[in-house]
C-alpha cells in the first residue's frame, strides 16, 4: 500500500444529539466516538491523522491530545471547506488521503484496508465508499452513467424525485489521490440548497476534468453507520458490543449471555474464562485465563489472574492475583492488591490496601490503608479504623496474624506476625508478635439479677 495520510472531519456541532457535548465526544464502547475512528485510521496504516475540529474544538482537542494532529475550522461551510483546512498541513503529501468522518465509530481498520486497496486497484483520483441501504434518506445519493461509472453525488436536500429513488449512499468515507485533491477542493462552490462547500462535489469535478472516479460498495452497512442522534447512540453501542463479545468468543471465552454482557473495547480477556450475565467490564480491564466472573460484576481498569471467581462484585483501579476469591456484595476500591489465592467474602470492602497470599476476609469488614501478611484471618466484622476526621493512617499487619471478631484497629497501628486479637477488641497500642491482645471490659456476671430487678 503507498502512503496512507488520514483526515477525520469532526467540526460539525451534532444539533440533533440535545447536548453541550461536542457530538464526536460522545461515548461509545466507552470511548468517545472518535477515539475509534481515529484508532481504526492508525490501525490501518495511516502514518498521519489530521482531525478538523471546530465546534467544542478546544474540549476536543484535550480530549484526542497526542493521539491525532489538529487543524481549526472556524466557520462550518461544508465537508469541502472542511477538508480544504488541512491544505497547510498536507500539501506535498503523497499517495492516498482517506476521508472520514468523526462521527462514524464504527468504522473498522479492515474496511479502510480494503477501501484503499481498492481505490489503488482501479487507479482513481478519488473512490468513494457505497452502502445501499433500505432506507436512503438523509444521504447523499450515489448517480452512476449508464456504464455504471460515478457520476456524481447528490445531496438528499438537492435531489431531484428521481434522484431520490437512488439507495445507493455516500458513506461519507473517500480515498483521494494526495495530489489531486486540493486542486479539486479549490473548484468546490456554495452553489447549492445549503449553501456549503459540499466534498462529494470534487468526484464531479474530478471526473469532469478526465480523471478516473470510482465507487466501491460494502455490505457491511453497520460499519459506515453515522450517529446523528442518541437514538443511533444505542444502536451504534449495541453493535460495538456485539463485535466485542464475538471477539472474545472466537477467542475462547465464554459468555453466557452476550446480550447482558457489556464489555469495553480496549478489555482483554484471557482463554476458559467464563463471563456470567449482567457484567461491565470496562476500561483497561484485563482478566487471566480460566476465571469465572459474574453474575452482576462492574470491573473498570481491574488487572486480574489466572483462576480467579468473583459474582455480585465491583472492583476498580487495582489489582488481584490467581486464585482469588471475591464475593458477593464486595467492593474492593483503588490501589488495592489482592495477593494470591486471598478470599473476600460478603459484605467486604477493600481500599488501598496491599493483602497477602492466602489471607482471608470472609465477612462484613473494612479494610482501608492496610498492609496485610500472608494466611491472616480476619474474623467476621474487623474493621480497620484508618482515618480521624483529618488525616488517614495506615495499619499493619504481620504474617499468620488471627484478628477476632468484631474488632477495630485504630490506625496507626501494628499487628505483628502470629499475634492474636480477642474478639470484640479495640486495639490502639502495637501488638507485638505471637502476643494475644484482649482490649475490651471484662465480663461482669450479676447474680440473681432478674430476682433483685422486680
Ligand atoms: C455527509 C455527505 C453525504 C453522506 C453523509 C454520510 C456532504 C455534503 N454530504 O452528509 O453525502 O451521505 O455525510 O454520513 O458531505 N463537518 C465538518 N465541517 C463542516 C461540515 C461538516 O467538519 O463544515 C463534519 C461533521 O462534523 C461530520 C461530517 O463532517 O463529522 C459530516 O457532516 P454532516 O453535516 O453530518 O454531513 P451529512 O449531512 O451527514
Ligand atoms: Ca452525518
Amino acid at each position: 500500500m503507498s502512503d496512507l495520510t488520514a483526515v477525520i472531519l469532526a467540526a460539525g456541532k451534532g444539533t440533533r444529539m440535545k447536548s453541550t457535548l461536542p457530538k464526536v465526544l460522545h461515548k461509545v464502547g466507552g470511548k468517545p466516538m472518535l477515539m475509534h475512528v481515529v484508532a481504526a485510521a492508525t490501525k490501518a496504516g495511516a502514518k498521519r491523522t489530521v482531525t478538523v475540529t471546530g465546534f467544542g474544538g478546544e474540549e476536543v482537542e484535550k480530549a484526542l491530545a497526542g493521539k491525532t494532529e489538529f487543524v481549526r475550522q472556524h466557520e462550518q461551510l461544508g465537508t469541502g471547506h472542511a477538508v480544504l483546512q488541512t491544505e497547510s498541513l498536507l500539501k506535498g503529501e503523497k499517495g492516498t488521503v482517506i476521508v472520514l468522518c468523526g462521527d462514524t465509530p464504527l468504522v473498522t481498520a479492515d474496511l479502510i484496508k480494503k477501501l484503499c486497496a481498492e481505490h489503488e486497484k482501479a487507479g482513481a483520483k478519488a473512490t468513494v465508499l457505497t452502502a445501499i441501504l433500505p432506507d436512503p434518506a438523509g444521504y447523499g445519493r450515489i448517480v452512476r452513467n449508464a456504464d455504471g461509472t460515478v457520476a456524481k453525488i447528490v445531496e438528499h436536500k438537492d435531489a431531484t424525485e428521481e434522484e431520490l429513488k437512488i439507495n445507493e449512499v455516500n458513506s461519507g468515507i473517500y480515498c483521494f489521490a494526495a495530489d489531486a485533491l486540493f486542486d479539486a477542493l479549490h473548484k468546490v462552490t456554495a452553489d447549492n440548497a445549503q449553501g456549503e462547500y459540499y466534498l462529494p462535489d470534487t468526484l464531479k469535478i474530478l471526473r469532469e476534468a478526465g480523471e478516473k472516479v470510482w465507487a466501491a460498495t460494502t455490505d457491511d452497512a453497520d460499519a459506515t453507520m453515522g450517529i446523528n442522534s442518541r437514538r443511533q447512540l444505542a444502536e451504534a453501542e449495541k453493535v460495538l458490543r456485539r463485535r466485542k463479545n464475538n471477539e472474545l468468543m472466537d477467542e475462547g471465552v465464554t459468555i453466557i449471555d452476550p446480550d447482558t454482557t457489556f464489555i469495553e473495547a480496549d478489555v482483554k480477556i484471557g482463554k476458559d474464562t467464563i463471563i456470567r450475565p449482567f457484567t461491565y467490564i470496562e476500561g483497561t480491564t484485563v482478566i487471566g485465563e480460566n476465571c469465572d466472573i459474574g453474575p452482576n460484576c462492574r470491573l473498570q481498569n481491574m488487572k486480574i489472574g489466572n483462576n480467579v471467581t468473583g459474582q455480585f462484585t465491583y472492583a476498580h483501579d487495582a489489582v488481584v492475583d490467581d486464585g482469588v476469591v471475591l464475593g458477593q456484595f464486595v467492593h474492593i476500591r483503588p490501589d488495592s492488591h489482592l495477593m494470591e489465592k486471598v478470599k473476600i467474602g460478603n459484605f467486604v470492602e477493600v481500599k488501598n490496601s496491599v493483602v497477602g497470599v492466602g489471607s482471608k476476609l470472609p465477612h462484613l469488614s473494612y479494610i482501608g490503608d492496610t498492609d496485610m501478611g500472608q494466611n491472616v484471618n480476619m474474623g467476621c466484622g474487623t474493621i480497620t479504623v484508618n482515618y480521624d476526621g483529618k488525616t488517614k493512617f495506615r495499619t499493619k499487619i504481620g504474617d499468620n496474624a488471627f484478628i477476632g471478631c468484631n474488632s477495630n484497629l485504630v490506625a496507626p497501628v501494628a499487628v505483628a506476625d502470629n499475634a492474636y486479637v480477642g474478639a470484640g477488641s479495640t486495639i490502639t497500642k502495637d501488638v507485638p508478635a505471637d502476643n494475644l491482645a484482649v482490649a475490651r471490659a471484662r465480663q461482669v456476671n450479676i447474680d440473681h439479677w432478674k430476682d433483685k430487678r422486680k
